[in-house]
Parts: C-alpha cells; structure tokens; sequence
C-alpha cells in the first residue's frame, strides 16, 4: 500500500496520519492509535505486539505489566530505554470485552498486514541499526508468516528491514508461563538482548 505517494514525511506528520488510521476495524473499539516513542533515528529499534490495556489507557507502548517486565529486562541487559525507539507491529489494542475487563486477543494476519505501512514508515524515519522483534506478531510482520520464532530466536535473520535484526519472545510470555519457569524465560529475555547487542557490535 502506498500511503504517502514517494513524498518524505517527518515522524511527527507519519505519527498524525497514523492516529486517523481506519485501516482495519480494530481503531473503532480501541482508544487512541499507539504510535512508537523513543529517539529518531535510533540504533535501536524494539517492536512488540499490540498496545494492551494499559497502554491504550495511556497512549504509549509498553507502559503496563509486559512493559514492566521489559523494563526490567533492559536494565539486566544494560540497555537505556529512553535511547531505544520502541514500537509494535499493531498500533490498536485489540480486545474481547468481559464485564469490567478488556482481554487481549490476539490480530490477524489481516490486521497485522493492515497495520505494516505504518511499521514500515517507523523504520524508514528510525533507521535502527538494530531491530529486535518480540514476539511472534512483530516477527511475522517483518519476516513473513512462514518466520518460526522457536526455530530463529536470538539468530542474526536475513532482511532488509535493518543491518541486523533478530527474533526473541514476547515480554508478556515471562508472565504467562507456569511460575516455575518465569526465571528462565525471563533469562533467556536477557540473553537474547545481549546477544542481539553484540551481533550488531553494539556491545
Ligand atoms: N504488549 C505489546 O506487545 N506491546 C505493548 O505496548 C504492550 C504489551
């Protein structure tokens, strides 16, 4: 999809035209779209899902538990948030609503794909040295949907979006999984940013 017809747009009036975006259902039922927020350009470029509930409450990605857990992460991987750039492949949050609650639910391909020129845009202005994706739906949307994160996790993988880009999990999968195994996940966070660190000798 051709959004801007060849024309260069600064982050500002890309980030404005995403905020009137209708290119999928999911901005009806969602608050505000949620653009990435960090240093442009950046060396670093990290993008995960979806806003979730906090995040369409606040506007800005990763501000609620799985934001919390990759805080957390970044500062055992020694990495400054504020000089990273941190986005996600799908700027709506998308939901099921359940009395009070909104659960998270995760997009379509359809949805993803809808959501791609403005990802792409992000990258074009970030120029991330960079690009670690998290989770299976940022994977996918810069990879293609045959990408197998259990397969590629941590490796340096083949693609025009940056100089270097890897695949990790998602945050929200520390907080998913069995209590038992949080530690691991956790760790394993970590060392996929380190290491992803030091494949773009950034470390
Ligand atoms: N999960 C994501 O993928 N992104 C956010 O911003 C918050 C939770």
């Amino acid at each position: 999809m051709t959004l801007f017809d060849g024309e260069t747009r600064s982050w500002d009036e890309v980030r404005d035209d995403a905020l009137a975006c209708t290119n999928c259902p999911l901005w009806e039922p969602a608050g505000d779209t949620v653009f990435g927020e960090g240093p442009v350009p950046a060396r670093i470029m990290l993008v995960g899902e979806q806003p979730g509930d906090q995040e369409d409450r606040q506007t800005r990605p990763f501000v609620g538990p799985a934001g919390k857990v990759l805080d957390d992460a970044l500062a055992e991987a020694k990495l400054e948030r504020s000089e990273l750039y941190v986005t996600n492949a799908v700027k709506h949050f998308k939901f099921v609503q359940r009395g009070k609650r909104r659960i998270h639910q995760t997009p379509t391909a359809g949805e993803s794909k809808a959501c791609h020129p403005w990802l792409r845009s992000e990258l074009d202005l970030v120029k991330p040295e960079l690009l670690v994706l998290m989770g299976a739906t940022a994977a996918k949307s810069i990879l293609g949907s045959s990408f197998r994160l259990t397969q590629h996790r941590g490796e340096a993988v083949d693609s025009d979006a940056a100089p270097i880009v890897t695949a990790t999990i998602h945050p929200s999968a520390v907080l998913r999984t069995d209590p038992s195994e949080r530690e691991q996940y956790f760790a394993s966070l970590v060392a996929d940013l380190r290491t992803a660190q030091e494949l773009a000798g950034l470390r």
